[in-house]
């Protein structure tokens, strides 16, 4: 009753997936869609459609997280969860977080199409805004649902335009109370996220699946400096107060302090740099950096984040110039569920798969599905283990060992309606 690999519908899933990635506001091969922009909400149409389509009974919460629901024959047990995101940053790839949602829904089609019905309902989230694009900070839909952010923070929120994230929402057409979005305590008996590797380690090691054991803590700088700014032919050298220069040499210090630890795990990067007023013949009077700082282990992230704090302070000092410092997020590690660990590395086996238990150095949505249920991570390999890039790559047959692995693992976490007793995710 359950899927074989030749079950999965792979010619009609990654039509899917290329269709989605025709919403975008940049040209194939890269895909850019940001939250609330038409381009967002025409893929969040084509999914709804998607959704109905399969009998799924859809609905919608005010910040836009969607959640698609395949009833059981217990209707009041706590569902099992699965899905991941679909936006996708500026000149990224068609793969990230939407092999997750349309692999969830390839799972649910294939599962019913060989007679299985679920004793806990099947639910399919898509989540609002995983990547931190507009408002600068990742997962906003499910740091809310998980209650790891209040509505407070959230309605709090501004993008570089000055629009708060309540007037986008509104304008996206999402209405609601921000209260509204916070789940219950059980809402989920167990929830599984498949996702692209985006790193290398499968496919060197030639293994079709990784089971996801923990999820790196990520943490995110917002760093201003501030100088006098000026004409770049007038003011002379030996009374500059260059922002930039302040901003050259922390970019730096990041990369030192992140290579100044013990571990290859602590990672670092200072993706934006934005320079004010950005004309030649101006010497920068302002810069704004946001800087990345992730770690799998959590003392050393924190001691990463104080370094790097305490480079600012000194260059501001020694440069005479102002400093702004803003912590955005500073997340903890997650640590999956050895039961689901377990159960996606049963479905290797049945599927015939090599399965390689593995750390998530991108975070995820699961990172707060954690703190509220059992939470695991079914990773597929990434072609040269790239992503965020136009040239992200994960083939046909790939995806569809993902999609197979998911729906055994979803269909023992659920377990069946002939079936009676319970399966612990626990
Ligand atoms: O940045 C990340 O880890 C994720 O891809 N948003
Ligand atoms: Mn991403
Ligand atoms: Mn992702």
């Amino acid at each position: 009753m359950l899927p074989t690999l030749a079950d999965i519908d792979t010619e009609r899933l990654t039509g899917e997936i290329d269709t989605l990635a025709t919403f975008s506001d940049a040209p194939a091969p890269a895909v850019t869609r940001v939250l609330y922009t038409p381009a967002d909400t025409q893929a969040r149409a084509y999914l709804i459609g998607l959704f109905e389509a399969a009998n799924l009974q859809v609905r919608v919460d005010a910040l836009g997280n969607t959640f698609a629901r395949w009833a059981g024959s217990e209707p009041d047990a706590a569902p099992v969860g699965t899905g991941s995101h679909v936006d996708a940053i500026p000149h990224s790839g068609r793969y990230d977080g939407t092999v997750g949602v349309m692999g969830a829904l390839e799972a649910f089609r294939v599962l019913r199409h060989g007679g299985f019905r679920p004793r806990r309902s099947l639910e399919l989230l898509l989540f609002t805004a995983e990547e931190p694009t507009r408002f600068g900070i990742g997962c906003l839909g499910s740091r809310a649902l998980s209650g790891a952010w209040t509505p407070h923070q959230l309605a709090a929120l501004t993008d570089s335009d000055g629009i708060s994230l309540d007037d986008a929402r509104h304008t996206a057409g999402f209405d609601g109370a921000l209260e509204s979005v916070l789940l219950p305590n059980g809402c989920y008996h167990a929830f599984v996220e498949l996702h692209i590797e985006q790193g290398p380690i499968l496919e060197r090691d030639g293994t079709a699946i990784g089971a996801v054991t923990a999820i790196a803590a990520p943490a995110t700088l917002r760093i201003q400096f501030t100088g006098s700014g000026g004409h770049a032919g007038a003011v002379l050298m030996p009374v500059r107060r260059d922002a930039l220069l302040g901003g050259a040499e922390l970019a730096l210090a990041v990369e030192a302090a992140a290579k100044g630890t013990d571990a290859v795990d602590t990672v670092g990067t200072t993706g934006l740099f934005q320079v004010h007023p950005g004309a030649v013949n101006s010497i920068p009077s302002r810069v704004t950096l946001e800087i990345d700082l992730r770690d799998i282990d959590l003392v050393r992230r924190d001691c990463v984040v104080t370094e790097v704090r305490a480079i600012a302070k000194e260059i501001s000092k020694r440069r005479e110039l102002g400093l702004l410092v803003e912590v955005i997020n500073a997340d903890p590690p997650a640590i999956c569920d050895a039961e689901i660990v377990k159960a996606t590395k049963v479905a290797c086996d049945t599927l015939g798969l090599p399965c390689l238990p593995m750390v998530s150095r991108a975070y995820h949505d699961s990172l707060f599905m954690a703190r509220i249920c059992p939470t695991g991570m079914i990773f597929i390999p990434s072609k040269d283990g790239v992503s965020h890039r136009p040239d992200e790559w994960s083939s046909p047959d790939e995806i569809a060992r993902g999609v197979a692995v998911l729906a055994h693992t979803l269909a023992h976490l659920a377990g069946s309606a002939e079936q009676k007793g319970d399966t612990d995710a626990q």
